[in-house]
């Protein structure tokens, strides 16, 4: 009952309505993000990305959730380093292949030979954070006028509700946890990998030229309006969009989808299967079945363009299981999305991105992979180098002005 009444606020919370209500939010985490590349990049000097992408998508996650700004590189920077050390740490416990006590029930006596102490751990930090951030949205929602970006947020709106639909604090807390751990293990993976590939010496080059032709042809070769655009985000920049898809298709970050448990018995083809069983989706082996998808160990982005050149997404989102599938479906898909598509749209128009002198990523997700036992793909540290495109001065300007004002 509780998951459902959970379920429902999360979705109405995280559907394409409220997400596109909320655009320019997410668009100036980006900028800010962006911001933060241009100031501290270096010419000609190996970078690796992954923490400015973690940052980005907790702040996303953090400003929607409680109205708050985390100073990620300043006086938050121990705080943000703490949650995603710590929700990386729970992704791993969690996975459905570490924890031998799962199997031999036995071991469960005693939790010392276990991952037990290590789970009570991480949960204790976790209280920790989660009792933070949400010490901070009630301070800042303590004015309460119509523009405090506490009270506007997702945890200001669901303490609004009345009647039958409002939450009990639990279940408050619990929505806020999603928040926090959905998107910190996957968005910003995607979002790296995809920069792995544009790194690729020659076809990500040529991924890039098709990228940004097509960005710079749906705006006249006006950058500015490209930049602005962006945000609106119908997708129109087909050739990012199909990048980002096949991204989601070809990496699969958590290759087993989550875990999940029958809870009464059903029929499968002549098979019952009972009540209390554990079932796997095998996300990967979906996303690369050969009946499915033409060459489908090949990073294709063209298998989602249709014959217009245009990315058909309404009819191909259900094509593959990155989101996993059915009731259970990742509701945060479109924020996910969206967050991805502009990113890169944006990031395109900033930089260029080559291979690095070293470091470069390996692309097949498996041989990439640092850690096998854990629930999602934990790639190997990679580097890019990035240049900045040099038709882009008029942006430089506003997007400094934004990374030095948040
Ligand atoms: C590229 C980014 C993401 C990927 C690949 C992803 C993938 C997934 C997958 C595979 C599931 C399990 C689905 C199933 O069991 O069938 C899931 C569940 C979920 N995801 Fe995501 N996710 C992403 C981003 C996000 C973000 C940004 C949020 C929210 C901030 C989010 C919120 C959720 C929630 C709430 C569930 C649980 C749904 C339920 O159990 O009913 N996800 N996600």
């Amino acid at each position: 009952m509780t998951y459902k009444r959970k379920k429902r606020a999360v979705s109405q919370l995280l559907n394409s309505k409220s997400i596109s209500s909320r655009k320019s939010t997410i668009c100036d985490e980006i900028d800010y993000i962006l911001g933060k590349l241009v100031l501290e990049v270096t010419a000609n000097e190996d970078i690796d990305l992954a923490t400015y992408l973690k940052y980005f998508t907790l702040r996303c996650s953090v400003f929607l959730m409680y109205g708050l700004h985390l100073d990620c590189f300043g006086k938050d920077h121990a705080l943000c380093d703490e949650i995603i050390r710590n929700e990386s740490e729970i992704i791993r416990l969690r996975s459905p292949i570490s924890n031998i006590e799962d199997s031999v029930t036995l071991l469960r006596y005693f939790p010392k030979l276990t991952n037990a102490h290590k789970a009570v751990e991480c949960g204790q930090t976790r209280n920790g954070y989660m009792n933070e951030l949400y010490a901070r949205f009630q301070e800042g929602a303590k004015d309460g006028n119509d523009n405090n970006d506490c009270t506007n947020s997702f945890v200001g709106q669901l303490l609004a509700q009345r009647g039958s639909k409002r939450l009990s604090e639990a279940e408050i807390y619990s929505i806020c946890l999603t928040f926090i751990s959905a998107g910190l293990d996957n968005t910003p993976l995607n979002l790296n990998y995809l920069l792995g590939i544009l790194s690729q010496p020659v076809i990500g080059q040529m991924y890039q030229s098709k990228a940004i032709h097509n960005i710079l042809d749906n705006c006249s070769g006006d950058v500015v309006v490209a930049w602005e655009q962006s945000g609106e985000a119908n997708f129109e920049n087909a050739y990012v969009h199909v990048l980002v898809l096949e991204t989601l298709r070809h990496f699969t970050v958590l290759p087993l989808s989550l875990p999940r448990t029958t809870t009464k018995p059903f029929l499968h083809g002549d098979v019952i299967i009972p009540a209390n069983t554990h079932l796997f989706l095998n996300a990967y082996a979906a996303n690369n079945d050969e009946e499915h998808f033409e060459s489908p160990l090949e990073f294709w982005p063209e298998r989602w363009l249709d014959e217009r050149g245009q990315s058909n997404f309404a009819a191909k989102i259900n094509q593959h299981f990155s989101f996993g599938a059915g009731s259970r479906m990742c509701s945060g898909s479109s924020f996910a999305l969206y967050e991805m598509y502009v990113f890169m749209v944006k990031f395109l128009l900033l930089f260029e991105v080559h291979p690095p002198d070293s470091k470069l990523m390996i692309t097949d997700p498996f041989a990439n992979n640092g850690n096998g036992r854990a629930t999602s793909f934990e790639p190997r540290s990679h580097h890019v180098k990035l240049i900045r495109r040099q038709l882009l001065s008029p942006n430089e300007d506003k997007i400094r002005d934004v990374a030095l004002r948040i």
